[in-house]
């Protein structure tokens, strides 16, 4: 039987050689996957000079050479971390990113600052639900919804979701019920915002996300964002808070975007790489 450590470092190298950017970290999260084991077991048993046992072979071949042809990682394993969650994943639905726990924390700051312990939050452009289930479990108290337009993508939003007692809505998110106008203290919104002429180099983004969660339309890419930032408008009480998500080079548009809907104190803010990625507002007190 071969040695763990070396079946490892194979798949590393078989990976590399097929350009997948993160080749180390891809290839112990699948062994995990594999094996169902964390990965500090899976260092332990590296460590210890353990064998990898015959049984998992033919599946974590079947997973390497996947992931070769740059299907996402969480498609393979149908998970994706968010903050604290796992979330349910997989073709046809957005993998939420890192840079959008950010935009989360944007959220969760206001609420912190204006001491609110029952706020109204509503995740507008859902996808997995990352957002808003994020918002639900670590607000308790909150009530939570998510809105999602994709027939794919509802299935995993509801699974996301529903655990945490969001109230999960399947319809376009910028054409919201009258009842639910004035009375959110937070609006959160990663919505699709990509130029139809930027289509995405990486290939796990450009043939595996839904065109739907990508492009915004419009030459810029800011039709649906800017359809939301009027939906939030109506949507937030007076005082209550907008965080949209953008690209890095749509930070002008997007401050614009958010006066323009009527947004005051409008500022821009940083992912933890130090890029531009997401502007809020202040809803008027009327
Ligand atoms: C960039 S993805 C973000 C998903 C999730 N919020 C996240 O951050 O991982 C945008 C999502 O918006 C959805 N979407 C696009 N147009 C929509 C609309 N008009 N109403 C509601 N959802 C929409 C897409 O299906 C996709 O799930």
């Amino acid at each position: 039987m071969e040695e763990l450590s070396a079946v490892r470092h194979k798949a590393i190298a078989a990976l590399a050689d097929a350009g997948v950017p993160s080749p180390g970290v891809d290839v112990d999260l699948l062994l995990c996957h594999v094996l169902g084991i964390s990965r500090s077991e899976l260092k332990l048993r590296e460590l210890r000079g353990d064998s990898f046992e015959a049984s998992h072979r033919e599946e974590f071949t079947q997973l390497v050479a996947a992931r070769r042809t740059r299907i996402p990682l969480q498609h393979l394993t149908g998970v994706a971390h968010f903050r604290y969650l796992e979330l349910k994943v997989g073709p046809g639905v957005f993998t939420p990113r890192p840079e959008t726990e950010t935009v989360v924390q944007l959220g969760l700051d206001f609420v912190v600052q204006q001491a609110l312990e029952a706020p109204n939050c509503i995740d507008l452009c859902s996808g997995s639900g990352a957002i808003a289930a994020a918002l639900a479990s670590e607000l308790p108290g909150s009530k939570v919804w998510a809105v999602e337009l994709s027939d794919d993508a509802i299935q995993y939003t509801k699974a996301n979701c529903l655990p945490h007692q969001v109230t999960v809505l399947h319809q376009d998110a910028t054409t919201l019920p009258e009842d639910l106008e004035g009375i959110m203290d937070l609006v959160v919104s990663n919505p699709p915002y990509i130029p139809p002429n930027a289509i995405p180099r990486e290939a796990e983004v450009r043939d595996h996300d839904p065109a739907m969660a990508l492009y915004g339309l419009g030459d810029d890419g800011l039709q649906i964002p800017r359809a939301v930032a009027g939906q939030a408008m109506k949507l937030l009480r007076p005082g209550g808070y907008f965080v949209m998500e953008h690209a890095e080079v749509q930070q002008d548009s997007a401050a614009t975007m958010l006066r323009e809907a009527g947004f005051t104190q409008v500022s821009g803010h940083e992912d933890l790489t130090g890029r531009a990625r997401a502007t809020c507002g202040y809803a008027p007190h009327r």
